[in-house]
């Protein structure tokens, strides 16, 4: 995708999938990571929810309620200038009818700014997709390992192998409506054959580079987060490392003396 000023839309992902062009997207939660991932010219920010882990400090995403996630996308998108923003649909605030999903995901788009939704789900999510779509609501969809759906499936994070479900999955998002796709933790050939099968773009996370755009945890690859490293996930800081060094230090400093220091006092 290019990386002009203009903000990015719905048609922009579309264009970026028939020019070959990959797509860049990060998650973010708050006002001042928002502001950086944006400035760096991510194409879009999600607000995932995996706040629930990563912000909240829950062992899944299910606890996350519907407010909580209006309450960071708005931080979100006070802060970004360019790159789209999409918003999580929580558990439970979208899977009892279409009608449910349509309240709440409005509720996402009028109170918090931001462009899309996202929802875990293909063919179990068909109707939901349709209706969204037709109340002019921009959906994204997430197949493959799909985090909300941990109690029936028992595993976090595992491979997913069943080609024909997940090409099923991913046609019945494309036909109903969504604009772009999620695909976690499938594995590379299969995901790649889903790319080849879609004309709506592929974002993967652990599913190879086949894929038309990657989406990554912030906190997982800025190495804030100490306790989940799958092999797909690359670390392109350290700075958990960095921050608790800088702490120790104005501890240190702070204890001793040494701050503050003439320069930081007023006469
Ligand atoms: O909630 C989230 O952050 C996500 C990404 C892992 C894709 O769904």
């Amino acid at each position: 995708m290019t990386s002009s000023m203009k903000p990015v839309a719905v048609p922009d992902f579309l264009a970026a999938k028939k020019s070959g062009k990959k797509i860049s997207m990060l998650t973010a939660y708050d006002y001042t990571w928002a502001g950086i991932v944006d400035a760096a010219s991510i194409d879009s920010i999600l607000v995932g929810d995996t706040l629930g882990m990563v912000v909240q400090g829950n062992k899944t995403t299910l606890p996350v309620t519907l407010d909580e996630m209006i309450y960071h996308g708005k931080m979100v998108v006070r802060a970004t200038k360019r790159a789209m923003v999409v918003v999580d649909l929580p558990f439970l605030s979208y899977q009892v009818s279409p009608q449910q999903a349509v309240e709440n995901a409005g509720r996402i788009l009028k109170e918090t700014g931001a462009t899309a939704v996202k929802l875990e789900g293909g063919i179990s999510q068909e109707k939901t997709i349709a209706a969204l779509t037709n109340a002019d609501i921009p959906v994204m969809a997430h197949v493959g390992f799909k985090p909300q759906s941990v109690r029936t499936t028992g595993v976090m994070g595992k491979i997913q192998r069943d080609e024909e479900l997940l090409m099923q999955d991913a046609l019945a998002a494309e036909r109903s409506g969504a604009f772009a796709i999620v695909l976690e933790m499938i594995s590379r050939p299969i995901a790649a054959k889903i790319t080849e099968a879609l004309s709506i773009p592929t974002i993967g996370i652990g599913s190879g580079p086949e894929c038309d755009g990657q989406v990554l945890v912030l906190n997982d690859m800025l190495g804030l987060t100490d306790q989940f490293s799958p092999r797909f996930l690359k670390h392109y800081a350290q700075l958990r490392k960095a921050a608790t060094e800088a702490i120790e230090a104005y501890n240190a400093e702070v204890k001793s003396g040494a701050y503050p220091a003439d320069e930081h006092s007023r006469d």
